[in-house]
């Protein structure tokens, strides 16, 4: 994700190797609400020729969810409660709502969000290889799907308007630049 413009800090891939029981329940989230996105933005009229492949991507969600769960199984970590995310919550807080270029911001937002999951799920399958093979691996094996989505979502925004596409996305890469600088230490992927 070269694009982005702030550097994932240094504190994170710390706080998730301390964590990493409560960053799978975080992650199982994550992709239970990647599904209902992809879902969720069939809803809008500039999307209804994209239908098909919005629903791939929630297959494709709800199959890595499934691997996340059979994971949390495996290892006897009960699936719990969500923490919210303040960096997601406030990317989603600055769409526009109720404007016809509502879609734009949504997948924009949908698309960072894709985006950062990739670049961190690099950075996971990376650092865990040495103390949790198993792990590494997984993280790993997503990271290019994630990235497609990421491509998919950028360029479904493009297709719709290019122009548009470019300023909101200098907008939300600013944002996502500022968000994610913000302290905080809760378990969470993003
Ligand atoms: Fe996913
Ligand atoms: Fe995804």
């Amino acid at each position: 994700m070269e694009m982005l413009r702030a550097k994932v800090p240094d504190d994170w891939l710390p706080r998730m190797l301390a964590n990493l029981p409560a960053v799978l329940v975080d992650h199982a989230h994550l992709e239970r609400k990647a599904a209902t996105t992809a879902i969720t933005l069939e809803r809008y009229r500039d999307l209804f020729g994209r239908v098909d492949e919005l629903n791939a991507i929630a297959i494709e969600e709800l199959q890595h969810f499934q691997l996340v769960l059979a994971l949390l199984k495996r290892r006897g970590i009960p699936f719990a409660q969500p923490h919210p995310s303040p960096w997601i919550s406030g990317l989603m807080h600055a769409m526009r709502k109720g404007m016809r270029m509502q879609v734009i911001d949504h997948l924009i937002c949908c698309a960072l969000i894709e985006g950062r999951s990739c670049e961190k799920f690099q950075l996971l399958g990376r650092e865990l290889q040495s103390h949790d093979p198993e792990l590494a691996a997984f993280y790993a094996s997503l990271v290019e799907s994630e990235g497609n989505h990421y491509a998919t979502y950028i360029l479904m925004a493009r297709a719709i308007d290019d122009a548009e596409t470019t300023r909101r996305l200098d907008y939300f890469l600013d944002l996502d630049a500022e968000l994610i600088r913000q302290p905080h230490d809760l378990p969470i992927l993003h």
